[in-house]
């Protein structure tokens, strides 16, 4: 897992080619269809770099806390939402005190190594309400996009994860999941798409 260093790095340098306005909003969209996400429902977005997907989540109405591991986007979350907001600074969901309804973690599994997905999915597991929902994008095993932009994405990451794998590790963790497919999502910074794997788990 690359550590905080890592990722202020990035931040510093700008490399953040996955925030794009036309794929944020789609994986709003992807969220609300999978999760349907309600005003009453209490969300955390972890691992949100500067909030462009929750930001549309709080335009619902919704009560969205953010988590960052890196403090150069947490600096700019907390000027922007610090007022409606809880934002943290934290390498590990443990970190985070709070209660959810729902977790977003959008493409950030895949930059961690799966040997810790056990480890993380307990500790969302410690953050959400009975019944709580944790939904999660990222890269498709068959995603022939992937393969010809590693010069890009993979420009902040050593290996990249899929997250079709987690499903046997969520079971044993006493999720469910309520929905698990792949779609193409739209980059246009980067002038292409990108076969995405959403899935959405329940706490049993
Ligand atoms: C590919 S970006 C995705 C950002 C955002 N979720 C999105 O989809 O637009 C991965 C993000 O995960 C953050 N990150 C990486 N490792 C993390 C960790 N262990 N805990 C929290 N955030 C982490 C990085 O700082 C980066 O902002």
């Amino acid at each position: 897992m690359q550590d905080k260093n890592f990722w202020d790095d990035i931040y510093r340098k700008g490399l953040t080619p996955w925030t794009d306005a036309k794929r944020d909003y789609c994986m709003f969209q992807q969220i609300v269809q999978d999760t349907k996400v309600a005003p009453q429902m209490k969300v955390l977005d972890y691992g949100c770099a500067e909030g462009t997907i929750g930001e549309h989540l709080l335009n619902m109405g919704i009560r969205v806390d953010f988590s960052e591991i890196s403090e150069i986007p947490v600096e700019i979350l907390r000027k922007k939402f610090g007022d409606i907001s809880k934002v943290f600074l934290a390498t590990e969901p443990k970190e985070i005190d709070g209660k959810y309804d729902l977790i977003v973690c959008c493409c950030v599994l895949h930059h961690i190594e799966k040997e810790k997905w056990y480890d993380f999915l307990l500790q969302f597991k410690g953050l959400l309400r009975g019944n709580g929902l944790l939904w999660l994008a990222g890269f498709d095993k068959n995603d022939k996009t992937t393969e010809r932009n590693q010069g890009k994405f993979l420009a902040t990451s050593d290996t990249c994860q899929f997250i079709s794998e987690i499903v046997p590790i969520a079971e044993t963790c006493e999720f469910e999941v309520i929905s698990n497919y792949a779609k193409d999502i739209p980059n246009a910074t980067l002038g292409t798409s990108f076969t995405t794997r959403f899935i959405c788990l329940r706490l049993r």
